[in-house]
């Protein structure tokens, strides 16, 4: 068997960029908010089902989450929950927004920081909005967020930078998705920042274009230069155009690799994630007894390539090591389990199969 690498980026090849990039050459708009990159922002909008909601492309997802939470005008220094187990940019952004953040643990079924566990963190800390994250590409629950945003006044930003195509968009809660070339709708880079607020996007879209409000020439807020180019919105159209097949791959790949997993390693603990889903990662917790690090290496032998997705957990980082944390315990629990296994489309229903197998005879013989 060949060897399997973890992820193969999924973007669209140069002859289906190449007929919007021509429109740049006639337009001679190569960013700031041009034809394309506005047109994009209607297609996505589409894209996320009615009602439509609001959208302003971004650079990327770090600096969508960035200027998103400025947008909010929260108090410096104010403090935001997210969970333990995330990519770095996640706090990157809370820190880089002048804020604080607290770190949360996630549910052992669906790792995911939940309502319920805000709730929680709301007894002990002040807090002026919640980023809760769609883990590995679970979406978070649109209703449970807007009832916790009626309830509290919260503000909630969902960072779904994995999560374009599962996460749906509700009432209250801003949800920031990112581009990045391993995701699912991949630009190389890219993000945006969708809420059903006008004003709020409008908010968000200056801030990334340096606070400047176009309307008086002037800049009214402190912002940066966050805009998404018209080279990068071309790939993003390319990319649409073949969303629905790609979409459908990856959840049929989904579908029987979490099937083979469950029948060949039943001691492995698969996410709580919606099946039919489009996800680009593929965790699992292996079980309580068995070394992760021997499992890695047995299966590095084997040509299998593996990753600890977002591991170390946020706190275990040097740049996060002062954060304040609620108690962390289903996560303490989780994360030296968790193994990233190899997840994209060029794998066959053979080389699931096989890879599968190589990981259950793995697991018999490690301890
Ligand atoms: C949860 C999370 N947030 C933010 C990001 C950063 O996204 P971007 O690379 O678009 O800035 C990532 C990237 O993988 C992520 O997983």
């Amino acid at each position: 068997m060949k060897a399997i690498p973890l992820l193969i980026p999924d973007m669209p090849d140069a002859d289906a960029i190449s007929p919007y990039l021509r429109r740049l050459d006639f337009a001679r708009r190569y960013t700031n908010f041009g034809p394309l990159v506005m047109e994009l922002e209607h297609a996505l909008a589409r894209a996320l089902g009615e009602p439509r909601p609001h959208v302003v492309t971004v650079a990327n997802c770090t600096l969508g989450l960035e200027i998103a939470l400025a947008a909010l005008g929260l108090d410096p220094g104010a403090k935001v929950l997210l969970p333990a187990l995330t990519f770095v940019a996640s706090a990157s952004a809370v820190f880089r927004a002048g804020l604080v953040p607290v770190l949360a643990d996630v549910n052992e079924h669906t790792w995911l920081l939940t309502p319920e566990i805000a709730r929680d963190a709301l007894r002990q800390h002040k807090l002026g909005c919640i980023i809760p994250v769609a883990t590995f590409g679970c979406p978070q629950p649109p209703a449970g967020w807007d009832q916790f945003v009626r309830e509290t006044g919260i503000p909630v930003l969902i960072d779904a930078a994995g999560g374009f195509g599962n996460q749906v968009i509700g009432e209250a809660a801003t949800v920031v998705f990112s581009f990045h070339a391993t995701k699912s709708l991949g630009m190389g880079e890219g993000g945006a920042v969708v809420s059903r607020d006008p004003a709020y996007v409008d908010r968000v879209r200056r801030l990334s274009n340096f606070g400047i409000d176009l309307s008086l020439g002037l800049s009214t807020a402190t912002g940066t230069n966050a805009k998404m180019s018209e080279y990068h919105a071309a790939v993003g159209h390319a990319a649409l155009k073949r969303w629905h097949e790609r979409y459908s791959l990856r959840q049929s790949l989904h579908g029987f690799y979490c099937d083979q997993l469950s029948r060949l390693c039943p001691a492995v603990e698969l996410q709580a994630r919606p099946r039919n889903g489009s996800y680009t990662i593929m965790q699992v917790a292996l079980p309580t007894e068995t070394s992760r690090d021997s499992v890695m290496l047995a299966l590095a032998d084997m040509n299998i390539e593996t990753r600890r997705w977002y591991l170390p957990l946020l706190p275990d980082h040097p740049a996060c090591a002062s954060v304040a944390t609620c108690d962390l315990s289903t996560v303490r629990r989780l994360g030296p389990r968790m193994l990233g296994l190899p997840f994209h489309l060029e794998l066959t229903e053979k080389s699931v199969i096989w890879l599968c197998s190589a990981l259950a005879k793995v697991l018999a013989t490690t301890e």
